[in-house]
């Protein structure tokens, strides 16, 4: 089943992109862990390698151009232009240009949820021996309390910053965005930072709809593609009024002039390129730009539609087997994760799943499913079966 979904066939993409899918050598529901790489983006990776492995073929623009290329594509991803996107190797290194950037001081509150992912931590909680007060807002149960955080937006003294994951890492809980956004613009003077690791290739995103300012995302996982490629989104006037921390030495206008190395000046680019911290590896963006323009081409709300649906099929098959759920089941507040509480033991449960063939994770007790474009619901409804023996 599953042959036919609206807006594209997912078998011929299964076949043409994820050829070990459809033979059974594996049942891979772990995108929010790992994302498998594409055929394409192994073309495209090598075809750069081969170049690299004889440099003389290698030109500059055309090495600047994989970049280029991937600022634009992740500017269509977010909503946002290419000038407000800067390239990052990873999620961490993008939150960390928010958290030095943006320069706090003593006093300054930065406002987050509990349960957040570690990247969305360290980097701020760093900020606090320099007398930055960094605070949570509790959860409820395991999942975030939107209502707690909004009112707290409206009423913390001295605020500056809030930083949230927009789709939680364990349960896959799924933020409203906009909602937070709203509430920060109407405060005024606060910094809306956003983690979208976990949503970004799942969902489609608005950033200038939803009033992000600053936003992060590894491309590992649901972008499917290389570890060391990644992003900063920042808004246009935010941009231009933050200074680069750490520098890099392109950062300045006029540094693309390879004639003019010594010429220093800190004039700093008018664009996000000012954060980048060159040289980036071009032949993971060039893989990049593989994965993120298949997803666009396929388009992201065809790619939700699928997600969604394969979580429906595992909602059904999960309540059909009694087994609890610890990830939201409205569709608003779900992006790509299933998480299962398995009958008996998670451990033994895992392993079983692992025997099987099926690849997923645990996390905070619930075995995380994390099926993406290519899947199918027999794959879902196998490791549920699996998780209820
Ligand atoms: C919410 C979230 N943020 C960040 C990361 C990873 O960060 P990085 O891209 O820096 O490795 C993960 C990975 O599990 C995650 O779930």
């Amino acid at each position: 089943m599953t042959a036919t979904i609206p807006g594209y066939d997912v078998q011929a993409l299964r076949a043409a992109e994820w050829p070990w899918a459809l033979d059974g050598t594996a049942t891979y529901l772990n995108h929010a862990g790992i994302g498998p790489l594409p055929e394409r983006t192994l073309t495209a990776t090598a075809a750069f390698n081969r170049m690299r492995a004889e440099p003389f073929r290698l030109t500059v623009p055309f090495q600047f151009k994989v970049l280029s290329d991937a600022r634009a594509l992740a500017a269509r991803l977010v909503g946002g232009h290419a000038d407000e996107v800067a390239l990052m190797v990873n999620t961490t290194y993008g939150i960390n240009v928010a958290a030095r950037c943006l320069e706090l001081t003593a006093g300054d509150v930065v406002l987050t949820v509990d349960r957040e992912f570690p990247a969305n931590v360290y980097p701020w909680m760093a900020l606090e021996k320099q007398g930055v007060v960094y605070t949570r807002v509790q959860c409820v149960g395991d999942w975030p309390d939107e209502d707690a955080l909004v009112a707290a937006i409206a009423t913390t003294p001295r605020l500056k910053v809030v930083t949230v994951s927009w789709v939680g890492f364990a349960n896959g809980y799924r933020l409203d965005l906009a909602r937070i956004g709203a509430a920060c613009r109407a405060r005024g003077g606060v910094t809306f930072v956003v983690d979208a690791i976990q949503g970004l290739g799942v969902v489609p995103m608005d950033v200038r709809a939803w009033q992000v300012d600053i936003l992060a995302c590894g491309a590992q996982k649901w972008l499917l593609s290389p570890w060391g490629t990644g992003f900063v989104w920042m808004r246009r006037e935010l941009v231009q009024s933050l200074d680069p921390n750490p520098v890099g030495w392109m950062a300045p206008e006029g540094t693309d002039d390879f004639s003019k190395m010594l010429d220093y000046s800190i004039s700093w680019r008018d664009n996000a390129r000012r954060f980048e911290v060159i040289s980036l590896p071009f032949q993971d963006f060039a893989g990049f730009n593989a994965s993120v323009g298949l997803l666009l081409d396929t388009g992201i709300g065809n790619v939700h539609a699928h997600i969604e649906g394969l979580l429906d099929a595992g909602i059904d098959a999960a309540s059909r087997l009694g087994l609890r759920l610890t990830s939201p089941v409205d569709k608003a507040r779900r992006a790509g994760i299933l998480a299962v509480v398995p009958r008996g033991d998670s451990g033994a449960a895992s392993r079983r799943l692992t025997a099987a063939g099926v690849t997923h994770s645990v996390r905070e007790g619930s075995v995380r499913l994390s099926p993406h474009v290519y899947n199918v619901a027999e794959d879902v409804e196998r490791a549920l079966q699996l998780l209820a023996t």
